[in-house]
């Protein structure tokens, strides 16, 4: 028996010899590298607690042209990798492979091919997608099959993230069944509203033959070449990213078209929630941050909130309630509720202490954006908006604001919240999908709720979620317990890196009885 490939792993203080994984885990973002949402942050914590799990794990994804390998002291010791673009063997591209590591030894490879990402941008510039987004994630996907087939260790599971990744499966499936009988593909929908739909002239770029070109295989029912519908059709497992958002996804309403696929998976479907890397989001660590503070510490926050007010230009008021939403500024956030919401109650506003100020770092949408503005105009002392990408800002909020606001139409997972909750900044937040899933609401449970719920997506519904915060927050014997409460609850990956490793040995287990 060869030892090197178990490791030892202590459960409920029973030690348990589990098999050492080797892991590709494919990614088109990956924090801190390249990041427009939540898929890169899962992108470098996930692997990072499979590694400190044991497992080897290797995150595969594009070398964009921000990104410099030589400033950023990578290494080329991997030989260059073969992408045949048609079918099993021709037009290779030879692409350059660039390596660093994340903590506990994640490796992180970068492939070069700057045709298809030696540009400003990773799907897209000023609002416009790319118009080769089919030419270069067909790239992506056959570049995820020809590095996982030429890992220097045998893989176990290929990990595959959103539609960037969803041909990666198909590849493998129909070039190289035999290779990848022994390996578990994966793939998870961090969102299922983004499913790279191509027209049928697209098609050519894939470089898979005439036969794929149907709607059983890489087409959908609407004759658009989909990237996300042919992954969940290939790949062996499929994940969403809350249990809640596992469900939402099977029915007509939020399905996307693809519930009925999906349904007939669901013996393959399963909903995980995201954990937080806490040495990157925790207060206590927190180094973007103007006092580092804790459980124990709660006056540091009260330091942070005035900073916040400080740099947004907004007068330092200690007892006004301060929301925070750090969001990309798209339908899917619920901006179009959040923007008349706030109107309307800070309209109402009759003294100079009540009501609440408003600090929004957002990026996206012009309309929304030109509707923030004047949000700000109208209310200077109320609101503040920070048009723009900034992580320090985002962690600034997180530890400044009093509540954060997330009134999402749908959310697979969220992690904003879950990162609030962290710095003790009560999420209010509309009751879907994973935002449903971890958040409680005081009223429901006053021993254990983190937080503020609505139901309905409605301007009333969300305002009385925010004026029941604010209430709250104004009767600090009150608002004290609930942000002790919130700073207390666990969302590290651990539960869920677990439940991804037990998964990746169901798959494994299921490969050796086909056997
Ligand atoms: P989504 O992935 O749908 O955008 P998540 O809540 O899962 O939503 O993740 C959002 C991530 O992106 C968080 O890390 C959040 O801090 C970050 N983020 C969102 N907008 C911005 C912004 N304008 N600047 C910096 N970080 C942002
Ligand atoms: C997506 C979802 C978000 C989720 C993130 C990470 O961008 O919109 O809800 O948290 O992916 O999985």
């Amino acid at each position: 028996m060869d030892l090197s490939r178990y490791i030892i792993t202590q459960d409920a203080s029973e030690l348990v010899a589990e098999k050492r994984l080797t892991i590709v885990f494919g990614s088109a973002e990956v924090a801190p590298f390249s990041k427009t949402g939540g898929l890169a942050d899962v992108a470098a914590s996930l692997p990072t607690a499979l590694a400190q799990r044991g497992h080897n794990v290797v995150v595969f994804t594009p070398l964009y042209g921000h990104l410099d390998p030589h400033q950023m002291r990578m290494s080329r010791r991997l030989k260059p990798l073969e992408v045949p673009r048609q079918a099993k063997t021709q037009d290779k591209v030879e692409a350059t492979l660039w390596e660093t590591r994340l903590s506990h030894g994640v490796q992180v490879c970068f492939v070069q091919a700057d045709d298809y990402f030696g540009r400003e941008g990773l799907y897209g510039y000023d609002d416009q997608s790319f118009e080769d987004n089919a030419d270069r994630f067909s790239f992506f996907g056959r570049a995820i099959v020809e590095f996982t087939r030429r890992h220097a260790l045998p893989v176990d599971v290929m990990h595959c993230n959103d539609w960037h990744t969803g041909l990666a499966p198909v590849y493998a499936s129909h070039y190289y069944a035999d290779e990848f009988a022994d390996i578990t593909t994966m793939l998870t929908i961090h969102n299922l509203a983004y499913q790279g739909k191509f027209t049928p002239d697209d098609f050519q770029f894939t470089g898979l033959p005439k036969s794929f070109a149907d709607t059983s295989k890489v087409f959908d029912a609407n004759g658009d070449l989909n990237f996300l519908k042919s992954g969940i059709q290939y790949a062996d497992r499929i994940t969403t990213v809350s249990p809640g958002y596992a469900d939402e996804i099977q029915t007509a309403e939020r399905g996307e078209a693809l519930h009925e696929l999906l349904s007939e998976r669901s013996g393959d479907l399963e909903g995980i929630t995201n954990g937080a890397d806490y040495n990157v989001w925790s207060p206590d660590v927190d180094r973007h941050i103007e006092v580092q503070y804790d459980v124990e510490s709660l006056n540091g926050k009260r330091r942070n909130k005035a900073d916040l007010q400080h740099r947004m230009g907004l007068p330092i008021r200690p007892t006004l309630p301060m929301v925070g939403v750090i969001s990309r500024l798209t339908e899917q956030k619920g901006i179009d509720v959040l923007i008349p919401t706030v109107r309307t109650l800070l309209s109402d506003v009759k003294s100079d202490r009540d009501g609440f100020q408003l600090v929004v770092l957002g990026e996206g949408n012009k309309e929304y954006r030109d509707q923030l503005q004047q949000l700000q105009q109208d209310f200077p002392n109320r609101v503040a908006f920070h048009h723009g990408h900034s992580e320090p800002l985002a962690h600034r909020i997180q530890a400044g604001a009093d509540i954060l606001a997330v009134p999402s139409r749908y959310e697979p997972c969220g992690l904003t919240q879950i990162y609030a909750m962290r710095y003790g900044t009560v999420p209010v937040v509309h009751a879907t999908g994973g935002l449903a899933d971890t958040v409680s609401d005081l009223r429901d449970d006053p021993d254990t709720g983190t937080g503020f719920v609505f139901n309905e997506l409605t301007e009333d519904a969300f305002a009385g979620a925010l004026e029941r915060a604010c209430a709250a927050y104004r009767n600090y014997r009150r608002w004290r317990p609930l942000m002790v409460r919130a700073m207390n609850r666990d969302f590290s990956w651990d539960e869920s890196a677990r439940r991804y490793e037990s998964l990746y040995m169901a798959g494994i287990r299921d490969e050796m009885a086909a056997e």
